[in-house]
């Protein structure tokens, strides 16, 4: 089989990546300059743009690198290999169609979701497709099967649920009674979040047992405890973004307690994978190992500011200030993003053995994601910490007072987003140079 589809999904994702940049930086300067490009293009559109697009970036490429994984690494027989090129032309159709969905305004959806609610159909059928080739490619050798595959599947079927939850609210039963609508949608939500860090947390495990080409590291005991971990984050985590509601304290604590764990037994594994991992195999594999490494300190920084915020005398200043946005891009950059670009190199390390990625440029661009995903992140924090102070302790001076006070933040929060556009780029170079050039080879046999 000579089709190379999965390929195509690591392009198309890296492509949302830079869109979903691009238009994240673009509102950034709204910040700043409220009428920049506002006719055209306002905030309230320029956000759905940028979330999509990210999150698409992050789905898109954990799904190309399992496909990778399973049929060029793993050398599986897919069930259909067809079912991966529909998919694949569903999920590219749709992404157009969502974007024409916020240009022209048809955005009757939710939050996350906020295209035309009848997209979540194709997108529905793409994972369903995706989870019949998984599981019919896998079934027969599930004795022993190391958790990454666990992570794998139960990612799967959890995002077809909680897609299809998020949009209950559809439905009168939900929509016309505050507290359930509100605590679906909310919980779907995190659910979902939930759903793609199983297809990435296991994507890091994978990783790991392959650099170190040793399969302990995802078929011991703590690998299988944070799979259980992570699990009951997906199924309970949520509780935190229904703050507003009703319900029971204790419900928010343990989902609090769950997540946290699940963050520090992932970090321990890193670190213990690091300390055992040996020079040959970090050297054959110099930038996937940089970036789990890096992996690691972005897990660290958010638990700490997770942990700080998850007190609720603390939690009451932070809701809903760039303090909530610094968590949410913390860890989808920090974390995912780091763990996608160590599979990236993974895989251009597959498909060329001597293909050079650990050059001065990459090495450079990799240190100053860092730098500046540091500082970015800071200035977020700062500009919560300021407007919680405006809202709650001092309660003087106008909002647009408060708002022209936050410039000089605003404007080192679109220098270093600018700095990780840049530093993403210089770092994704070799990587689309090598995928385009094996799309122009024939022979090779790939998915
Ligand atoms: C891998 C790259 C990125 C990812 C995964 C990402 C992810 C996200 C997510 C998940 C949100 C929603 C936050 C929430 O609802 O709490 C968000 C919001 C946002 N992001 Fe990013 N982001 C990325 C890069 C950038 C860059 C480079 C910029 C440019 C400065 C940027 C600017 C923004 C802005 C302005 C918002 C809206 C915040 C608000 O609602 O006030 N992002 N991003």
């Amino acid at each position: 089989m000579k089709s190379k589809t999965s390929l195509y999904f690591l392009l198309f994702a890296m492509v949302a990546l830079f869109l979903g940049m691009f238009f994240g930086l673009s509102a950034s300067f709204q910040y700043i300059l409220p009428e920049f490009i506002k006719e055209h293009l306002p905030f309230s559109k320029l956000r759905p743009f940028h979330v999509t697009s990210v999150i698409s970036w992050i789905v898109l490429c954990a799904t190309g690198c399992i496909y990778f994984f399973l049929a060029y690494v793993e050398k599986f027989r897919l069930f259909s290999p067809l079912f991966v090129k529909l998919h694949f032309i569903i999920f590219l159709l749709t992404g157009i169609a969502i974007y024409l969905s916020f240009l022209f305004d048809y955005t009757e959806g939710r939050e996350y979701f906020a295209f035309s609610p009848i997209l979540i159909v194709p997108i529905l059928l793409g994972w369903i497709l995706f989870g019949i080739n998984y599981f019919k490619t896998l079934y027969k050798h599930v004795r022993g099967w190391p958790v990454y595959f666990w992570m794998w599947g139960t990612g799967i079927v959890f995002m077809c649920y909680h897609l299809l939850e998020a949009h209950f609210w559809l439905l009168d039963f939900f929509r016309l009674n505050f507290i359930k609508d509100f605590a679906v949608q909310w919980k779907s939500y995190g659910s979902f979040t939930g759903s793609w860090n199983m297809l990435v947390y296991g994507i890091s495990i994978y990783l790991m047992s392959k650099i170190k080409k040793d399969s302990n590291v995802a078929t011991n005991k703590i690998a299988f405890f944070f799979y259980f971990l992570g699990l009951a984050n997906l199924m309970f985590g949520w509780a935190h973004h229904t703050y507003l509601l009703p319900t029971q304290p204790w419900i928010r604590y343990v989902a609090y307690a769950i997540s946290m764990t699940e963050w520090i037994v992932l970090a321990s594994i890193i670190y213990n994978w690091k300390r055992s991992v040996l020079k040959v195999e970090k050297e054959n594999h110099p930038m996937a190992y940089r970036f789990l490494l890096s992996t690691d300190l972005w897990i660290f920084l958010n638990i700490i500011l997770a942990l700080l915020f998850s007190i609720p005398a603390i939690n009451f200043f932070t809701h809903g200030t760039h303090i909530t946005v610094a968590h949410s891009m913390g860890t989808t950059i920090g974390i995912n993003t780091t763990i996608l670009f160590s599979a990236l190199f993974f895989v251009l390390h597959q498909i060329y053995s001597n293909f050079e990625t650990d050059r001065k440029w990459v090495r450079r661009g990799f240190v100053s994601f860092n730098i500046s995903l540091f500082f970015f992140w800071i200035s977020l924090l700062v500009a919560g910490a300021k407007r919680s102070y405006w809202m709650y302790v001092s309660k003087s001076g106008l909002f647009s007072e408060m708002q022209d006070s936050l410039v000089p933040v605003y404007i080192s929060f679109s220098i270093f987003g600018f700095g990780i556009i840049v530093s993403l780029l210089v770092v994704a170079f070799p990587i689309f140079k090598g995928l385009l050039l094996k799309m122009n080879t024939k022979k090779e046999r790939f998915l």
